[in-house]
């Protein structure tokens, strides 16, 4: 199994080597059976200086060849001042538009032993367990045409206007649809509610109207799940007043990118939340929620378990490997429960563990 990891910037090469390490572990373990064939590549800021594009033809060459790819973050504001093309952040959404890679699945789960983490009150937090399904490459993020500042080194200042545009074709919806009633399917059977909310802007962006009315379509075909529709200003409320009564959310590209942080926020931290990012074959690129943190890469403080729970997910999706999947989450539960705390998970005045710590603990957890 060939994986193309790509750390990139920030804390990026920092906790992905920790989910290195989780990986080689298994590896090692001759009874699992498991070969993987990891290939690096510079992503983001980090390609930008050391090859003058965040997204080098190798790096993309390498992410297509892969049977899946393994991702840290990217971003640093040093680079804010490039033209966007050039800017880290083209770098994920290169990969993903280049890759098909449409669905975006983010979980929000709330590990017991971190509920005194979450700003919200126990009881309203206490066994959260949604998911997030994410329309990943079309919507504003991808409308056509497309404003540019109008020179590339200078600021848009004395510029007239400036625009993005929101489209969505019916089968960019329909297939996003079709994945988030699935994944309520496969959740119902392990016990949760069986319910897709959609949340859109219907009452104000006919983009978002034709949204719902093809989500009420595809609907027809998973009678067994039921289908409820939110204004996504509603759904921001709803998330931090009862995020239990939520099970799968399904929602555009933008809306999706705003309220998955939020969601993830429930959890405590941010810090434990992986992410897939699937195409319609089930190749996958996967990488933590959170971002680059530019203010602590390379202090070693990071909390790597989003990205060591990103590995399960890609062992899991697309590399088809459930029971590897299964031990890596296992053994995250097993840390949490010796108490080891990374500072974004720690209570205050707790004693915290660094980045390579809390890997190492993942990897002897394994057993
Ligand atoms: C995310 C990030 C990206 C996005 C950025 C880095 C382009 O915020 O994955 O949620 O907006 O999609
Ligand atoms: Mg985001």
């Amino acid at each position: 199994m060939k994986i193309a990891v790509l750390p990139g910037d920030g804390i990026g090469p920092e906790i992905v080597a920790e989910a290195v390490k989780v990986l080689q572990r298994l590896e090692a373990d001759q009874a699992a059976g498991l070969r993987f064939e990891l290939e690096f590549a510079d992503v983001g800021g980090t390609a930008y200086t050391n090859h003058g594009h965040p997204l080098p033809e190798a790096t993309l060459a390498l992410a297509k060849q892969a049977d899946a790819v393994l991702f840290g973050a990217v971003g640093d504001p040093r680079f804010d001042a490039l033209e966007r093309h050039l800017r880290p952040e083209q770098a994920i959404l290169g990969l993903r538009k280049n890759l098909g890679l449409f669905a975006n699945l983010r979980p929000a789960i709330l590990y017991g032993e971190l509920a005194a983490a979450s700003s919200l009150k126990p009881e309203v937090v206490a066994g959260l367990d949604i998911l997030i399904v994410r329309e990943l490459t079309g919507d504003i993020y991808f409308g056509q045409p497309r404003g540019r500042r109008p020179s590339p080194d200078g600021a848009f200042a004395g510029a007239p206007e400036a625009f993005d545009t929101m489209r969505y074709s019916r089968p960019e919806i329909e297939r996003i649809a079709h994945v988030a009633f699935q994944a309520a399917r496969t959740r119902k059977a392990a016990g949760h509610a069986g319910k897709v909310t959609s949340v859109d802007k219907a009452n104000v962006l006919e983009t978002f109207q034709f949204w719902k009315d093809v989500v009420i379509e595809v609907h027809a075909q998973y009678p067994d799940i039921a289908l409820e529709h939110m204004y996504v200003d509603n759904a921001a409320m709803q998330l931090v007043k009862a995020p239990k009564k939520f099970d799968v959310i399904v929602t555009g590209n933008m809306f999706g990118d705003i309220l998955s942080d939020e969601a993830a926020m429930l959890t405590g931290s941010i810090g434990m939340l992986p992410s897939a990012s699937l195409d319609a074959n089930g190749k996958g690129l996967y990488e933590p929620s959170h971002g680059s943190a530019p203010d602590i890469g390379g202090k070693g403080v990071a909390n790597p378990l989003a990205t060591i729970l990103s590995a399960a997910m890609m062992l899991r999706y697309s590399l088809r490997q459930p029971e590897a999947a299964a031990r890596i989450e296992q053994a995250v539960q097993a840390v949490l429960r010796q108490g080891l705390r990374t500072a974004d998970i720690a209570e205050p005045g707790a004693q915290t563990v660094g980045t390579a710590t809390m890997g190492d603990a993942v990897v002897a957890a394994l057993g």
